[in-house]
């Protein structure tokens, strides 16, 4: 055995074990309120901090010293003032930053608390139903996913596909597949009113949100389809999927529906996860959460369904073979707008 192998893992374990109690506190103060009023306020004391955003002055006290032992907020030892620094405020305290990580707050303990079942599945098979994680795990898609989509969505991704804003601009006819509550869907229809975009997925609860938020927008509407049975006809100019096709049961599937669904000259914009399909590549901290997500959620709930379990790290090279194997005639990864979280591809027929 190597003693220095033991200790270097004990860190490593440490460091795995404080990551976990660090994402609770940050759920704690994202639900409680804490980390929007550090992000208005950005200093005081433990007991100013607490008074000023009407919480438990104990609780407040050992969370803010738990986020300053993590780093994440700073800590004056003389003053006993805490700081939340503005860099990591737009992380942690407005919905409005596209940096905001709510969503994994939302997320991260409930794909913790499925594990028993991920452990029974992992023995027996089968898997953990979308369903399981609750409704708090739609919320959590949106929050994760709606900032990024809000600030870029028509102002970057958009316009990356040559002479697409153009043709939303004069009116074309959109469907955003796997929608989820329809954020992007809706601020689609909303930036171009020419447009007629429509919102798919299977899940009923996330239709539900969808129409609810939309109830005013008259060019923008949600249907509780799965994507095999998205209309073929009169087809669309541009199919949009945001993080849906490694959940799909079937993507082979979903792809062939998807370019059925085209137009001749359509175009479908796909975000996926970045990743690159060999493990190797993927040896690193984004590797790991991207592998742990998966197996925790994206993976588990496919199986759940007897589907093929992609996985969130299926990776760029899977995704343009799967592309060209369901029958599109081209597949361009969008660098400009790819980033180390997500990538995008324009396929064509
Ligand atoms: C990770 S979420 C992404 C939601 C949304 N696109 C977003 O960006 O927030 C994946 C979505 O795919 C939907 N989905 C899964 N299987 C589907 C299917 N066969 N047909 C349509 N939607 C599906 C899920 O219900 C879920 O809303």
């Amino acid at each position: 055995m190597d003693r220095e192998r033991i200790e270097a893992f004990l860190e490593k374990f440490v460091g795995f074990a404080s990551g976990a109690t660090t994402i609770g506190l940050l759920a704690v103060a994202d639900r409680s309120g804490l980390s929007a009023y550090l992000g208005d306020h950005e200093s005081g004391t433990a007991e100013e901090i607490a008074e000023g955003a009407g919480l438990d002055p104990r609780y407040t006290r050992e969370i803010l010293s738990g986020l300053a032992a993590a780093e994440v907020v700073d800590y004056e030892a003389d003053s006993g003032v805490f700081t939340l620094p503005q860099e990591h405020a737009l992380f942690l305290s407005s919905d409005l930053s596209p940096y905001f990580m709510g969503g994994w707050l939302d997320m991260l303990p409930l794909v913790m608390s499925q594990v028993e079942g991920v452990a029974t599945a992992t023995v027996h098979g089968g898997g953990v139903g979308f369903e399981e994680f609750g409704p708090g795990f739609i919320k959590g898609i949106d929050r994760g996913n709606g900032p990024s989509q809000r600030v870029f969505l028509t102002m970057k991704w958009l316009p990356a596909v040559t002479g697409l804003t153009n043709r939303l601009d004069e009116g074309i006819r959109v469907a955003d597949v796997g929608c989820g509550s329809g954020t992007a869907a809706i601020l689609m229809a909303e930036a171009f009113p020419n447009t007629e975009v429509i919102g798919f997925d299977i899940s009923g609860d996330s239709i539900a949100i969808a129409r609810g938020r939309s109830e005013d927008i008259a060019n923008v509407e949600f249907h509780g389809y799965t994507v095999e049975d998205i209309p073929t006809e009169p087809g669309f100019d541009l199919i949009t999927t945001f993080d849906v096709i490694h959940d799909l049961v079937d993507p082979m599937a979903g792809l062939k529906r998807i370019r059925q669904a085209l137009k001749p000259d359509g175009v479908y914009l796909m975000m996926e996860p970045n990743a690159s399909s060999y493990l190797e590549n993927n040896l690193h901290d984004r590797g790991a959460l991207l592998y742990g997500i998966s197996a925790l959620h994206c993976m588990t709930q496919s199986l759940a369904r007897e589907g093929l379990g992609l996985g969130a790290a299926w990776g760029t090279e899977t995704a343009e073979e799967m592309a060209g194997e369901a029958g599109f005639a081209s597949f361009e990864k969008l660098d400009a707008i790819t980033n180390s979280f997500s990538a995008f591809y324009a396929l064509r027929t």
